[in-house]
Formats: structure tokens, sequence, C-alpha cells
């Protein structure tokens, strides 16, 4: 992390047309406010998901020295995803010109200039309006008060069934829910279910079907016109919460919001799934894994949901077709507690015989922050928290 932070500092000044030295330099309400709204206020405001709130200019300044280190290493705002085909709907992080913009301000003085500090747009509970079906999630015991974040997973015993065309989560405590993932279970994969409790990561790996992911600030997918993602009747509901303990009791519990289309779509939508499912990693080794799927049919590319834990660095999902090749998604800094659905903000369109092809790239070595202050050891591929994942899936449409 150190040496990322000396590497962009380092290329800042060293490009001509970034100069730190330019004569002018901008107030925090000409050139900062509008950028920390835009980016940072969606979760650092009052009863949002981050910690502490930068909706004001003394906030703001207070915590400058941890604002400066986490814009310069692109790990905050955690939206981690780029593409080649344009936006992805996460995708507020910071241009370059808006880092060097802070860095100069920060140069400065932090000059606060003529302005007024304005309150933050209230939290909407649900921006897609109204669900079709919603299910209050209650557990039994409350979020841990200490240690390291933690997940658990719940089977809902609630039938759902039919076109769903998107879903939306409300958490009870905002700073507590970190993301969830949702899947759901045909009647005949019943059998599974004793064992899902104690899982962790991918759903998947018990045999359920994803739905999607959710983080705080993000948004889910929205399927198009005439598509839909059929759940069979009698299926039930498989929530992987990622929880966040914040020292004092707090509820685990939430809102799901279902929307289902009000008669069968015409078009179904497809998880295309690339896993490897056992591999190694060995200490103090860097390893890669390259995955491939050819579609038989054009689609458009709704979502893209990775799975991966703590070992992995990058991921890369690439579209090729003949002799091209073009960037679907790509990490900037693979982070596996912000698992979300990458969704492109315009539709991305693929041929048939276009080849999908994700790498995965892992650290076993001292880069690794989960091997600080220890020596690493072999990693393998499983469900308990210290083992590894490699699963790309990509929610498709038909053309
Ligand atoms: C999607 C929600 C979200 C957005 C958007 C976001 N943050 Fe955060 N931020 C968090 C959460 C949650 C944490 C605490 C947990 C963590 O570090 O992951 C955090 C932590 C931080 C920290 C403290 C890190 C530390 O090591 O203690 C800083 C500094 C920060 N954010 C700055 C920013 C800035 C600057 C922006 C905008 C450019 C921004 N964040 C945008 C959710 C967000």
């Amino acid at each position: 992390m150190v040496q990322l932070v000396a590497l962009a500092l380092l290329t800042l000044e060293r490009s001509p047309n970034l100069t730190l030295r330019s004569t002018q330099v901008r107030t925090y309400f000409q050139s900062i406010e509008p950028v920390i709204r835009a980016k940072c206020l969606p979760c650092h405001a009052p009863g949002r998901s981050a910690p502490f709130s930068l909706s004001t200019y003394d906030q703001v300044r207070k915590h400058s020295d941890l604002i400066r280190v986490k814009a310069m290493t692109f790990s905050m705002p955690p939206t981690l995803g780029e593409s080649d085909f344009g936006k992805l709907s996460k995708s507020s992080k910071m241009t370059d010109s808006e880092i060097v913009d802070l860095q100069k301000w920060m140069q400065a003085g932090m000059p606060r200039g003529i302005g007024e500090d304005r309150p933050t747009a209230p939290i909407m509970d649900w921006h897609l309006g109204k669900p079709t079906k919603t299910i209050s999630l209650k557990s039994s015991s409350s979020v841990r008060t200490e240690g390291p974040r933690y997940w658990m997973t719940n089977v809902v015993e609630v039938a759902i069934d039919g076109d769903l065309k998107a879903f939306d989560i409300v958490p009870e405590d905002r700073k507590a829910l970190q993301s969830v993932t949702l899947a759901y279970i045909t009647p005949d994969m019943s059998k599974v279910l004793p064992k899902i409790a104690e899982s962790f990561g991918s759903v998947s790996q018990i045999g359920a079907m994803p739905i999607g992911a959710w983080a705080p600030g993000y948004k889910s997918w929205i399927l198009p016109r005439d598509v839909g993602l059929r759940i069979p009747k009698g299926s039930r509901l498989i929530v992987q919460a990622h929880y966040q303990p914040l020292g004092r009791k707090t509820s685990p519990n939430m809102k799901l919001g279902l929307y289902f289309a009000s008669s069968p779509q015409p078009k179904q939508a497809k998880w295309i799934t690339m896993s490897k499912d056992a591999f190694e990693i060995p200490a103090n080794e860097a390893v890669s894994f390259s995955l491939q799927k050819v579609l038989v049919r054009p689609c458009r590319v709704i979502s893209i949901l990775p799975e991966a834990r703590f070992y992995c660095s990058k991921i890369r999902l690439m579209a090729e077709s003949g002799t091209k090749s073009k960037r679907v998604f790509e990490t900037m800094a693979w982070n596996p507690y912000w698992v979300g659905n990458f969704a492109p903000q315009a539709p991305i369109e693929l041929g048939a015989n276009t080849r999908l092809s994700v790498t995965f790239n892992y650290n076993n070595d001292e880069r690794c922050s989960i091997n600080e202050g220890k020596v690493p050891t072999l990693v393998r591929s499983g469900k308990k928290l210290g083992d590894e994942l490699c699963k790309m899936h990509v929610l498709t449409a038909p053309l």
C-alpha cells in the first residue's frame, strides 16, 4: 500500500501537464466539494454506510490525510470495476485530474473559499419504487460487537417464483451490513440445506443459483424490457450477509425487495459461470488462472459478479472475437469486502462465437494484506474463510 502511494505521487510530479506547481489553487467550494458530494457522500454522510461523514468542510479537513491516501491508491470510493465498453454502474471513481486538484488543494493549506456546507439528500429506501414482494429478514442473534468482519448465511423459508426484473435491499443498520449475496435453491436441491449455514463465500459452491449481489451505495441489476430471470416455483432464497462489528449492539436485519414482472417474459436472462474448482497457491508465490467460455448465441451483458477472496489481487474479463479483444471488466484492486454487481450503464452486446476469457491473479506473499505479520502457507480452494475462490458469473440476456 505504502509503495503504491509513493508511485502515485511520483507519477503526478513527473507528468508535465499534471504539475503540482500550478499558479492558481481553487478553493474547497470551487473544486473539492462538488467531487466529494458526487463520489463520497453516497456513503460518507450521516446515517449511511461509511464510518464517518465527509459532508462538511471541517470533516473533510479533519480526514484529509486518510482521504489523500485512499484517493491516490484508488481504494476509495471502493468502486473496483473498469470496462472498455463504457461506464459500469458502480464506477464513480475519482478521475486523475480530480486527484491532482485534491493534492494541490491540500498542499495549499486547504483553502475554504466562499460557500456554505449543504445538507445531504435524505436516504431513499426503495430507489426503484415499491417492490412486488417485500421480505423482512430477521435474525435471532444481533451483529457481533467485536472482532473482524464476518459472513453469515441464511436460508429463507419463503416460496418465491416468477420472472424477476430487479432486487434491492434496505438494511436496518446501514453501517453494520456491508454486502449481501442472494441466491435461490430449487426444490430438488433441498438436500444440501444442512451444510449451508457454515459455508462462507460462494453460494454456487453449495449448488445454489445466483441472483445477484448488493453493497450499500450501489444499485443492483435491472433487466431490460421483455427479459426476466425465471425463479422456478417452490424455490427458496439463500441470503449471505456480510457484517462489520461496530463496537455496539445492533441489528442484522434487513428488508429485501423483489421486483417481479406481472406476466412471464418472452426472453430469459441466464447466468454464465466460469469456475476453477480445485487449485492451490503455494506459499510465497503468485499464480494466475484463465478460464474461457464461447457464447453460442449473441447476448447482452447485464451484470458481472466475480467471486474471489483475500489472496486475489486482480480480475479481468475479456471478450475476444476474431483478432479483436476488449475488456468487459477489470478490477483496479480486488477487495473481497466489496462484492456487488458490476452492471454496464450502456448495454454491452456480444456476438455469437465471442469467447469470454477471465483471468484471476493471486498473490500468496507479503503483498497480500491477509499475510501481514505471518509467514505465508499453502492456500487451497475451498469453502472456509482462509480458502480461496475462483469464479466469474456473467448475467446475460438474449438479444
Ligand atoms: C459505496 C460506499 C462508499 C463510497 C462511495 C466511499 N466510501 Fe469511503 N468508506 C466506505 C466504508 C464502508 C468505509 C469503512 C470500511 C472500509 O474501509 O472498507 C470507508 C472508509 C473510508 C476511509 C477510511 C479508511 C481507513 O483506513 O480508515 C476514507 C479515508 C474514505 N473512506 C474516503 C473516501 C473518499 C475520499 C470517498 C470519495 C472519493 C469515499 N470514501 C467514497 C464507504 C464508501
